[in-house]
């Protein structure tokens, strides 16, 4: 659809500023047989009862479609906890969206994989929490998992679907990246994400247990570059750096507004998966206004865009185009304003802090997992 051309609602709008998004993350469902300390969905999840119905979901896909959303990644919780998971794929796929689904690869069997290939399941993102059963079962909180992460990810290749491996490293597994990656080559995988943990959500409450030390991860980036070398041409190796340990920010999200949106089970529109921590915003529904509304006119989705809501240091810097200022959800969580300077640049006041506090929780000895309650 042309910008300023009449939406789906019929109401015509002047949004040359703000282009349509690229990505849409639909999180399906917050159930999840796993337990994983690190996870990143809030603290309170959304229960079953709340979750949009295969209509509304296959509703706010046609949404997407319309809107410009080229890419809809299904994930959860546990996305293969919806019974409808292949009708769902189904009705993406035939709206011309590339779906991609992210998967812990408990509650798929080879019958459901072989049906999301037929219907045209275009990608498959597996995570993995380490590389034996000890320790991916021990960090997912959840017996047999590994096992069968290796049955998925040779069953998606059997059908023939591009695969991903997700390892999220940290304190606890980090010594595990060059195996992991040896793992993606023997699972036939094309890409691998190595993405240092993010403190949001539950895994706040393990920030201790979890910190990589210094060391760790200076010794992860050798390891990358390494294995980028020697894997050149044969696989992608994605990697997330600690954002503790760097002198920028990422680019969260690529920008706030700018290129995606998360729909929560319940239909809640999110700038990103973490927005709710920011209390001053709320949040619309789906259920009770159309997707391009949202994007294009919610409160919560102008918050951050652009530069003028940037405090000068930010305004003022040759990297507003890079990073743009950070990640408001950081800022909120550690400098207390979700309009602040991410506290990671250099250039943060508050950045001398930050490196104290990771310095001192990466070597608490023996802080203990706290799992992911259900
Ligand atoms: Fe990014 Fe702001 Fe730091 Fe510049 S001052 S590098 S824009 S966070
Ligand atoms: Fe919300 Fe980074 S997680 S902006």
């Amino acid at each position: 659809m042309k910008r300023g051309a009449a939406l789906a609602n019929g109401i015509v709008r002047e949004v040359s500023r703000v282009p349509p998004p690229m990505a849409m993350l639909a999180e399906l469902t917050h159930r999840c047989p796993l337990a994983c300390p690190y996870c990143s969905n809030p603290v309170a999840l959304t229960p079953a009862k709340d979750e949009l119905s295969t209509g509304e979901w296959i509703n706010v896909f046609e949404q997407a479609a319309d809107l410009g959303v080229l890419h809809l990644h299904l994930s959860g919780g546990e996305p293969a906890a919806r019974r409808d998971l292949v009708e769902l794929t189904r009705a993406a796929v035939s709206l011309g969206l590339y779906t991609n689904l992210i998967t812990s690869g408990v509650g798929l069997t080879e019958a459901r994989i072989s049906s999301l290939a037929d219907v045209g399941l275009d990608h498959v993102q597996l995570s993995i929490q380490g590389v034996s059963p000890e320790s991916a079962d021990r960090i997912g909180g959840y017996n047999g998992g590994y096992e069968r992460k290796i049955a998925v990810a040779g069953w998606v290749a059997d059908a023939g679907i591009p695969l991903t491996l997700n390892a999220v490293c940290h304190k606890q597994n980090m010594g595990e990246i060059e195996a992991m990656i040896e793992l993606a080559i023997r699972l036939k995988a094309r890409r691998i994400e190595v993405a240092t943990v993010q403190f949001h959500g539950w895994a706040e409450r393990n920030k201790a247990a979890l910190m990589p030390t210094r060391e760790q991860v200076e010794q992860a980036t050798q390891t990358v570059a390494a294995a980028r070398e020697r894997y050149q041409g044969i696989l992608v190796i994605d990697y997330v750096p600690a954002d503790y340990y760097s002198s920028y920010p990422k680019a969260c999200m690529g920008g706030w507004g700018r290129v995606g949106l998360n729909v929560t089970p319940s239909g809640r529109v999110l700038p990103c998966h973490a927005a709710e921590t920011i209390p001053s915003l709320s949040f619309e529904n789906v259920r009770e206004a159309a997707l391009a509304t949202i994007w294009y006119e919610s409160d919560a989705f102008n918050a951050y865009r652009g530069e003028d809501w940037m405090p000068d240091l930010c305004r003022s810097c040759e990297r507003k185009k890079v990073d743009f200022g950070g990640c408001r959800c950081q800022a909120m969580a550690l400098a207390g304003d979700a309009s602040a300077t991410d506290p990671v640049c250099i250039r943060s006041p508050l950045r001398d802090r930050l490196t104290r506090e990771a310095d001192k929780l990466s070597t608490t000895p023996a802080a203990t997992l706290t799992y992911r309650g259900r």
